[in-house]
């Protein structure tokens, strides 16, 4: 999500982003995609406004795509960073197993 506690969170910097900033960058905007979705999900439980709930729902969904978006940036960015993702996805399945 935006960082509004400081002024220095809209200032444009002096400089592009590194790679390993970049990098950075988009892990973060997944972070924020996932915290939009729980803030969302968690609006659409509590408002008692079936067009309002609609609404919330269909932007969840939009949030969870974009999730996928920034996940194959990632990917594209970063091939090597995905290799420990398969293996939590391996571990988890032989834990699972067991
Ligand atoms: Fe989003």
């Amino acid at each position: 999500m935006p960082e509004f506690s400081t002024p220095h969170s809209v200032k444009k910097a002096d400089s592009t982003f590194t790679q390993s900033e970049m990098i950075r960058s988009i892990r973060f905007a997944i972070a924020a995609e996932y915290e939009a979705i729980q803030i969302y999900e968690e609006m659409a439980e509590n408002i008692n406004n079936k067009d309002a709930v609609k609404l919330i729902e269909e932007i969840i969904t939009d949030e969870k795509v974009h999730v996928g978006n920034f996940l194959q940036l990632l990917r594209i960015l970063n091939p090597e960073e995905e290799e420990f993702y398969k293996e939590g996805y391996k571990e988890t399945l032989e834990l699972l197993e067991k």
